[in-house]
């Protein structure tokens, strides 16, 4: 007790609660989402120090803990907007489209690139949007679209350069056996989603070097879960690019019970985007961005298990979540076909 109320205590004591409110004023200028529970931990953390060292060590740990939570949140901490210029690819529709809304309301320069510049959802941009954001059209397997789109945004940026671009255009594929797939979308898949961001970084890299801007990839883990309309074209063209045996040897049911495992992605998903909208933000705008995010609850976790997990057992599981953990095509569940076929 005498310890507690001499001198130095009282001046460990002080030099703890400054330090613990400067974290906390730090925290409330800084965005990032684990922000809360972070200054939680570091809470109990203090406590635990407080309560279980001698008071002048407790106090010289938290101290070092509060500089390191210091460190952090500055760079948690947003750049001003400040008209910087944005080109998001993909903005047509989903992430992409209430990307440039978003992204328009906080007062960035918006460059909104779009697969059908006369399409509904370019129409809705320029309809809804602030004079900042311009619509381009922009298919990005497209080389000459996107020189012309670099034109553009070179035209207007002038000197200032690009401060990001968001690579989130994509397409989707019926998520079944590779045998089932026709090659074509293999090649449409690659076209897009990786020779097309490939081609637009490569052309946007010079513009963002001068700004020592951003650049945000968007990927999936599969799930651009679409919409029926789009479940049945993605089904008619599998079957008929199907050979008569494979098509036996699968059977259309198959090929049928493929769509529920879109449709389980659509009503299980989380249908409010906007921690991934705050994301994207904050890898645009935070003074030190984090190099990968995952937004949307467990999906951190369902990243490391799949990074970290042996292979059998991933397999494994993501078998049991996937609908063909259910059911087998024909000629495997049905014995004389599977006679046949041995
Ligand atoms: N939704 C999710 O749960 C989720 C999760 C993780 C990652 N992602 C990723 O986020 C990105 C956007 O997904 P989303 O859910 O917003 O899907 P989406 O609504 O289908 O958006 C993709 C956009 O890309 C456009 N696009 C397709 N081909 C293009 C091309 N050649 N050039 C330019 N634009 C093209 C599409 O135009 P049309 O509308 O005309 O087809 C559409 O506007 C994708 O890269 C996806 O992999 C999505």
């Amino acid at each position: 007790m005498g310890t507690f109320f001499s001198e130095q205590g009282w001046l460990c004591l002080t030099v703890t609660a400054v330090l613990g409110a400067t974290i906390l004023c730090r925290f409330k200028k800084s965005q990032g989402q684990v922000g809360r529970k972070v200054v939680c931990l570091a809470g109990l953390w203090g406590g635990a120090c407080l309560l279980s060292l001698s008071l002048f060590w407790g106090s010289i740990l938290f101290s070092l803990s509060c500089f390191l939570l210091y460190t952090y949140f500055s760079g948690q901490e947003l750049l001003p907007v400040d008209q910087k210029a944005v080109l998001i690819t993909g903005s047509d529709s989903g992430i992409g489209h209430a990307l440039s809304k978003y992204l328009d309301e906080l007062g960035f320069t918006v460059f909104a690139g779009v697969l059908d510049g006369n399409g509904s959802g370019a129409e809705e941009l320029r309809r809804t949007c602030s004079k900042r954001l311009s619509v381009l059209q922009l298919d990005v397997t497209n080389p000459q679209q996107i020189k012309d789109a670099h034109s553009k945004v070179k035209e207007e940026v002038q000197n200032r350069g690009l401060w990001a671009l968001v690579s989130n255009a994509g397409v989707l594929g019926l998520p079944t056996d590779g045998e089932l797939i026709p090659m074509t979308d293999y090649k449409r898949c690659m076209a897009v989603n990786f020779f097309g961001a490939v081609e637009v970084t490569k052309a946007f890299l010079p513009l963002l070097r001068k700004s020592k801007g951003r650049l945000v990839s968007i990927s999936s883990m599969g799930d651009i879960a679409g919409t029926s309309d789009m479940w049945d074209k993605l089904e008619k063209n599998i079957l008929d690019h199907l050979t008569p045996d494979v098509q036996k040897d699968y059977g259309q049911d198959y090929i049928h019970k493929e769509r529920s495992f879109l449709k389980l992605i659509k009503t299980s998903g989380e249908a409010d985007i906007s921690p991934v909208l705050l994301d994207i933000q904050h890898a645009i705008s935070a003074k030190s961005p984090f190099a990968l995010y995952a937004p949307g609850k467990m999906s951190y976790l369902w990243l490391c298990f799949a990074s970290c997990s042996p292979t059998g057992i991933f397999d494994y599981v993501s078998k049991k979540c996937h609908s063909y953990g259910r059911h087998m095509p024909r000629a495997l569940s049905t014995p004389n076909l599977k006679n046949e076929t041995m």
